[in-house]
């Protein structure tokens, strides 16, 4: 064995989503981000393409967020779809987390790599990120508000209308009470196809 597998899949299997709420004050550093990011980049990517950008929103840069999500949601939302429950999330929820990473697919209209294969690469970066909050104990929440697909979202993170934003990744720490989530899954027969014979 080369690495300690018992402790790569606790990290794999403690991976929760956890809320803004019950995210605490205490500081994520510009440095723990770096970290973050540096584990990212090194998802796999066809034809090593890497094709992400990172927006990184922390101290006052997450009430623009705030800002913009909830002034876009107000502007983009027609009376009968309007929920105030929403609009409520996108303008808190930002300013409960240490850090908020949006991770935008930059897209070359001329690359031979489908977009799908973009995207998927841009999923294993996620989950990078995901596993490194998890082994520094920090909370994450990949969310993905319908309005992350506007164009308005493009133009606030300054992204060419061929590219799109993934995931606003939310990052913070666990409040000290909180319990961490457990979760389950269906066993493997349950997806798994074995093929051993002609
Ligand atoms: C592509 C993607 C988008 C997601 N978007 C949201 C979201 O907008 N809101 C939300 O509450 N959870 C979102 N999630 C998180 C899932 O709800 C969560 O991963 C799932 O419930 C399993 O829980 P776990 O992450 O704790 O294992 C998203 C997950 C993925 C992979």
């Amino acid at each position: 064995m080369k690495y300690n597998l018992s402790e790569i899949t606790a990290v794999i299997k403690d991976r929760r989503t956890i809320f803004p709420e019950m995210f605490s004050d205490r500081k994520v550093h510009r440095e723990q981000v770096e970290t973050i990011l540096n584990n990212a980049i090194w998802a796999p990517t066809h034809g090593l393409t890497q094709p992400w950008s990172f927006t990184v929103f922390r101290e006052e840069g997450l009430q623009k967020l705030s800002d913009f999500l909830s002034d876009t949601y107000i502007k983009l939302t027609p009376p009968e779809a309007f929920s105030e429950m929403k609009l409520n999330k996108l303008k808190s929820r930002p300013l409960m987390a240490g850090a908020i990473i949006a991770v935008s697919l930059k897209r070359d209209s001329k690359s031979k790599i489908s977009e799908l294969e973009e995207i998927e690469a841009i999923a294993c970066a996620i989950q990078n990120m995901y596993l490194t909050c998890t082994a520094w104990g920090l909370g994450a929440f990949w969310s993905t508000p319908g309005l992350i697909y506007k164009p308005e979202m493009n133009e606030f993170l300054k992204l060419n209308p061929e590219d799109k934003c993934l995931a606003l990744f939310y990052i913070g720490y666990p409040k000290p009470d909180l319990e961490w989530p457990k979760s389950h899954r269906r066993p493997i027969e349950y997806f798994t196809t074995w093929v051993e014979k002609i």
